[in-house]
């Protein structure tokens, strides 16, 4: 059942999370990268939905985030922002197109809300990416950071392991929150840390953090569809709550349908004109 009519809908902003976090309600945010999918995600009733650039996993095949282009993030924004009535659209600014030089990130992040029509934008690091994000920031362009395990490094962190377990990692990202709060970011992603290390950043800054992998005393949280689903089914990390079995129930229906047309049982004369 849809939360909403078309009529009386009243769209998720930055302020209606901030409130949230002020009241202790909880979150919710999940990726999606297509209209039909979008479309079911916004009428569920989900708080944000990240365009991520997980979409070059789960949608191109991609070993990883980083090939994936502007404009293929802006292709599949598109199709998500055409599809939502409520929910809080956030796009990924994917790798290179923002680290190291602030004027392409501000030219990124004005095409992705130009052409997308989204709402606000997320990059990966702190300190590093400061002066991307004040710049992003500077056009009125909302930011969502993203800290721990940022998959736009995985060739720096050579591993998927849970990050920060270390004092020294732990402090930097800390003080990376922090420093993101001060740029003027709406929300945080941390992303696959120890949960103590969360409840602390959560704590420290007054602006939402949503976790994945990141345990249960923060914002909300955030999951990528096609693993939540189990469409993907080869991806199982201790963090992932599986709330379907998809890959079985679409392998059953495309093998009866295989089956229908081998036995000449599909069209039937109801299904002909
Ligand atoms: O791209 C993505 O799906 C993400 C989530 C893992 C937070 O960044």
């Amino acid at each position: 059942m849809s939360v909403h009519s078309s009529a009386t809908v009243k769209r998720i902003t930055t302020h209606t999370l901030q409130e949230m976090k002020q009241r202790g309600e909880k979150i919710s945010m999940l990726t999606a990268y297509d209209y039909s999918m979008a479309k079911i995600v916004d009428a569920a009733g989900m708080d944000i939905i990240l365009v991520g650039d997980s979409a070059s996993n789960v949608m191109a095949g991609h070993e990883t985030t980083l090939p994936i282009t502007l404009d293929q993030m802006i292709y599949h924004a598109s199709a998500v922002v055409r599809a939502v009535k409520r929910s809080f659209i956030v796009v990924d600014i994917p790798f290179g197109n923002y680290q190291g030089n602030s004027s392409e990130a501000l030219r990124s992040a004005i095409r992705i809300m130009k052409e997308s029509g989204a709402h606000a934008v997320k990059v990966e690091g702190g300190s590093e990416i400061k002066e991307s994000v004040s710049r992003i920031l500077s056009a009125g362009v909302p930011v969502m950071g993203h800290l721990g395990l940022t998959p736009q490094s995985i060739y720096k962190f050579g591993t998927y392991t849970v990050r920060a377990k270390e004092e020294a990692e732990a402090n930097k990202l800390l003080e990376d929150a922090k420093i993101l709060e001060q740029c003027g970011c709406f929300a945080i992603v941390l992303e696959k840390i120890p949960a103590s290390l969360a409840k602390k950043v959560a704590e420290s800054v007054s602006i939402p953090v949503i976790g994945i992998g990141a345990g249960p005393h923060v914002d909300g949280q955030v999951l990528v569809m096609h693993d939540m689903l189990g469409i993907t089914q080869e991806f199982k990390p201790r963090f992932l709550r599986q709330y379907a079995d998809l890959q079985s129930v679409m392998m059953d229906a495309f093998q009866q349908y295989i089956s229908d047309v081998k036995r000449k049982d599909f069209p039937s004369e109801k299904e002909s004109y």
